[in-house]
């Protein structure tokens, strides 16, 4: 198994617990104010790394406390941050993250994160290049997700675009990911309304997986057979980076050789898991805690 790269954010959490979700306009008093590890690329960079894998983190981070904390935590999750810039002025990420009723609201404030452009991907090309495989996310500019995508298809290195936040990619970057996990408002976002999941799915076999939250995940075989993966379950705490665990895991078990049905499988189960304890990375299980929950 070769080294995993992340291209993507590194955020700070600011989370607070509220009875519910507020609603338009009103306020609503929240407790356990937490200032923690996140960032959809951070995230998926340490859900890998807590499941062994060679892992590889490159993002830009703030000249900042924040952005310290985060790269250390990076180091000591095992994870490789030898590229991570620091930016002189400017923010690290920092995410807003409202958790209730067993669901969350995130307002993400880029900051560094939007200094992931083209020249950093340059400066840290040869790395990069090492990697078996990359993972991208939406949480960093669209023209450096699609400048990463024809570098990796350029040179044989498996992409894997979780495609969140929301919006759209054309069509020539997305026949060069390996791997496409959206989840069903992302999935209308790049595909239109025109077209049911299944036709998607139908059209991209073995290659789009839509994820649909706690009904579990699917995608269609090469045989043409649609499958869902069923959601294991949780005593739900905190659902805030369960995708992103789903999309490591599952980008751990292909480089391990699964087929992509047990990827998903042992992907399901990681991101059950990871829903039990609070915070993005908080409830990240080990790889045999996964096992261990398989055999179950
Ligand atoms: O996917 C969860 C992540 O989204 C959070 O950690 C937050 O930083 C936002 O980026």
């Amino acid at each position: 198994m070769g080294k995993i790269g992340v291209v993507g954010s590194i955020n700070m959490d600011m989370t607070v617990k509220a009875e519910r979700i507020p609603l338009k306009g009103e306020t609503l008093k929240g407790e356990d104010l937490k200032y923690i590890p996140g960032g959809k690329g951070a995230n998926q960079a340490v859900a890998m790394a807590k499941l062994k894998a060679e892992v590889e983190m490159f993002g830009c981070v703030g000249d900042d406390a924040a952005g310290e904390s985060l790269v250390k935590n990076l180091k000591e999750m095992g994870v490789e941050t030898k590229c991570i810039k620091k930016v002189a002025g400017v923010p690290t990420g920092l995410a807003m993250i409202t958790v209730g009723e067993n669901d969350n609201t995130i307002i993400v404030v880029a900051g560094a994160n939007d200094h992931v452009d083209v020249d950093y991907v340059n400066e840290v090309k040869d790395s990069l290049l090492e990697c078996e495989m990359v993972l991208l996310q939406h949480e960093i500019p669209q023209e450096t997700v699609e400048y990463v995508i024809e570098l990796c298809a350029a040179n044989g290195v498996k992409a894997v675009l979780n495609p969140g936040p929301a919006r759209p990619v054309k069509q020539e970057i997305l026949e060069k990911v390996a791997y496409l996990t959206p989840n069903e408002h992302e999935a209308v976002i790049l595909f239109g309304e025109g077209i049911s999941f299944e036709d998607m799915m139908k059209k991209y076999p073995e290659k789009l997986v839509i994820t649909q939250g706690s009904r579990g995940v699917s995608t269609c075989l090469d045989s043409g057979e649609v499958i869902l993966v069923p959601a294991r379950k949780a005593k739900v705490v905190d659902t805030t980076g369960a995708g992103d665990t789903l999309n490591g895991a599952f980008a751990v078990a292909l480089t391990e050789g699964k087929s992509i049905r047990d990827a998903l499988a042992f992907a399901n189960v990681a991101a059950g898991l990871s829903t039990e304890k609070f915070g993005a990375q908080g409830g990240m299980p080990a790889y045999e805690e996964v096992k261990e929950a398989m055999g179950r």
